[in-house]
């Protein structure tokens, strides 16, 4: 299901970047809003090919794009294309032509709609932005795809139909590779630049301004070493999470610059009034969802050893990983013979190997995103726990399953 969505998402995606990388190699190319020395990732695709075609089925690459109904899992489809909301009030998504909109009636008179301009989010949800004038507004609808079903947007009433929650700039420092604030020219705090926008996560954003090493290793073909990029591979382990810490170290953080500023091998407690990325204070409060960093970091596991996320995650490799796969990264540090296996082994067999996960990482709900569905009743929406420990209420329910699986 998942897969076959993301073929036509490469379709949909390719067509356009084959025009885009035409027109890079055009001399007279546009400019790159964050400056010149920034290649823009349709110039790696020459010599970066098998990296470029993992990337465009990525996570980070889709989680910010323009709004089409052929790149979203939500359904325009009558009654199935509405959140009932109260007896008065309910939101709908419609299609008109090649336009999408969210409508709010109230006793079935349209009071409000707005245009779909921008989704953000690719695996487990999606929510839609609208262009008003040089603000952002977040539609009050968002779309579960794990719980397969619309519902409000996090954090939204069921007694309004709120089409004026105004995103700063702040959601596209993770979502996205670039918007401009123009807030110091008229002192409001959420006016963005719509034609400085690069949506999606690009090469760039993790590896930092390339347009020299493009330009050198252009220059230089016979060069097989790479010249003026970060090489992330020599950075301490410590900054290395600082990189994935940019996004994935919660939003409760207090900036006192952008993070788009952020390039690998940066501190990124420079960017902050003395926050800690690392080790969560009190890891009982921390909410499973985008917290990754915190939560690992606070693991016994990350403590005595060098892991880190891309122990686990590889970031050019999209392929997709069972929780097996994942047990496989445990057994590697975690065996009889080094003396530090599970002492569940033996009450479970040689099967144990199949599944840490579900004991060590359970799947929590999150506090973070609550659904009010209105008359509809949602399920919780679940992350995977980051912080590896021992959880006994998931142990009793995983040793169940070993046992009707014998
Ligand atoms: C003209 C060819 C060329 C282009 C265009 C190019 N690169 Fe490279 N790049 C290389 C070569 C050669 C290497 C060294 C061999 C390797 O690692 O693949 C390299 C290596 C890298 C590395 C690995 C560095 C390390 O050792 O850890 C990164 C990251 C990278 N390039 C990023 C980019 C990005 C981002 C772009 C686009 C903005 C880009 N490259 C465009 C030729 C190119
Ligand atoms: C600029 C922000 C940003 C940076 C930097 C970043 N991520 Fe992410 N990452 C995201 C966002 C946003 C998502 C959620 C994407 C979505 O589903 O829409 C995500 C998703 C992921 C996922 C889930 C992928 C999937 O297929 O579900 C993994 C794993 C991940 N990131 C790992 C990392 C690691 C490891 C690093 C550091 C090397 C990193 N990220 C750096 C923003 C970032
Ligand atoms: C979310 C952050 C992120 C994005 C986006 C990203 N990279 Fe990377 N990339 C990394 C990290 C982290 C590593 C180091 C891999 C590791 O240590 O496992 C890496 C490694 C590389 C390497 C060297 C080793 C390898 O795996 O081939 C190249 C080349 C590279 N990236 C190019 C690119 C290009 C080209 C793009 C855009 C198409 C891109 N990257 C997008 C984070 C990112
Ligand atoms: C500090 C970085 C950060 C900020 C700021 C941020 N997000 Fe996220 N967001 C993430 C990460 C990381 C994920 C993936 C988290 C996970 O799966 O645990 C995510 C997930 C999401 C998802 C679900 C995507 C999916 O498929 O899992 C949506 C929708 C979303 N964010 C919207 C927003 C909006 C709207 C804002 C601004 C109000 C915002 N985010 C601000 C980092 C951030
Ligand atoms: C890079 C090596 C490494 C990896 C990968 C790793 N661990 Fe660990 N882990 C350690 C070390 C070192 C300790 C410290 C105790 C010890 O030596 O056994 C530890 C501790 C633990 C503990 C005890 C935690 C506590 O709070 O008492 C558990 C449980 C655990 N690991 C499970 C796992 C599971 C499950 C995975 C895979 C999801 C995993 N580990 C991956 C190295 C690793
Ligand atoms: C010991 C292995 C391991 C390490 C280390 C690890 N992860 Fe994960 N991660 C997982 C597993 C397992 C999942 C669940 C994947 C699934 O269900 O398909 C996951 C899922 C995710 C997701 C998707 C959201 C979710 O809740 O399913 C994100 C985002 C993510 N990891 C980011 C990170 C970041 C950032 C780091 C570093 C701080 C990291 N991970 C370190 C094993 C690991
Ligand atoms: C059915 C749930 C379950 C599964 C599956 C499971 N564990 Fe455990 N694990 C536990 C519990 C419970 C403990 C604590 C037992 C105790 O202290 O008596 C534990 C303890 C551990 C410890 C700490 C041992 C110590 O010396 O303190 C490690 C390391 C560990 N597990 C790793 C793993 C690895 C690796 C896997 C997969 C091969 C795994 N576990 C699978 C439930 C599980």
């Amino acid at each position: 299901m998942r897969k076959r969505k993301y073929t036509r998402f490469a379709i949909v995606f390719l067509i356009p970047l084959a025009f885009v990388i035409s027109q890079c190699f055009d001399k007279n190319k546009a400019a790159d809003p964050r400056g010149a020395a920034y290649a823009g990732s349709a110039s790696c695709l020459k010599c970066h090919k098998n990296v470029e075609q993992n990337y465009l089925h990525s996570a980070h690459y889709l989680t910010s794009r323009a709004a089409a109904s052929n790149t979203m899992h939500g359904s325009f489809v009558k009654d199935s294309n509405q959140v009932i909301l109260n007896d008065s009030l309910k939101i709908v998504m419609e299609k008109h032509g090649d336009s999408l909109y969210q409508a709010g009636y109230i006793h079935n008179k349209l009071n409000k709609k707005r245009p779909f301009d921008i989704t953000f989010g690719s695996n487990r949800g999606e929510t839609f932005l609208s262009w008003v004038g040089n603000e952002v507004h977040q539609l009050p609808v968002t779309y579960y795809i794990s719980l397969h079903q619309w519902a409000n947007s996090p954090g939204y009433s069921t007694d309004s139909a709120n089409f004026s929650r105004v995103l700063s700039a702040r959601c596209f420092e993770c979502h996205s590779s670039f918007i401009k604030s123009i807030s110091a020219e008229n002192g409001s705090p959420d006016q963005l630049d719509k034609s400085s926008l690069i949506l999606g996560i690009d090469c760039e954003r993790c590896h930092g301004p390339a347009a020299e090493h493009v330009d050198f290793q252009t220059k230089n073909p016979d060069v097989k070493e790479a010249k003026y990029i970060v090489k992330i591979s020599t950075l301490s382990r410590v900054r290395r999470m600082d990189l994935c810490s940019v996004c994935h170290a919660g939003n409760s953080n207090v900036m006192t610059k952008s993070t788009f500023d952020f390039k690998p091998g940066d501190t990124l407690a420079n960017f902050t009034s003395g926050e800690k990325f690392h080790r969560a204070q009190d890891v009982t409060k921390m909410d499973v969802h985008g917290n990754q960093v915190k939560l690992l970091t606070s693991s016994l596991c990350y403590m005595e050893s060098n892991i880190e996320c891309t122990t686990c995650h590889s970031l050019h490799d999209t392929k997709v990983k069972t929780v097996q796969t994942y047990s496989q990264y445990c057994t590697n540090c975690h065996s009889e013979a080094k003396h530090n296996f599970c002492k569940m082994a033996a009450q479970i067999g040689p099967a144990i190997t199949s599944n840490c996960i579900d004991c060590h990482m359970p799947l929590k709900a999150s506090n973070a995103i609550v659904i009010v569905g209105g008359k509809q009743t949602a399920p919780p929406f679940l992350a995977r726990m980051h912080r590896i420990a021992v959880y006994p209420e998931e142990t009793e329910k995983v040793r169940e399953w070993f046992k009707a699986a014998k």
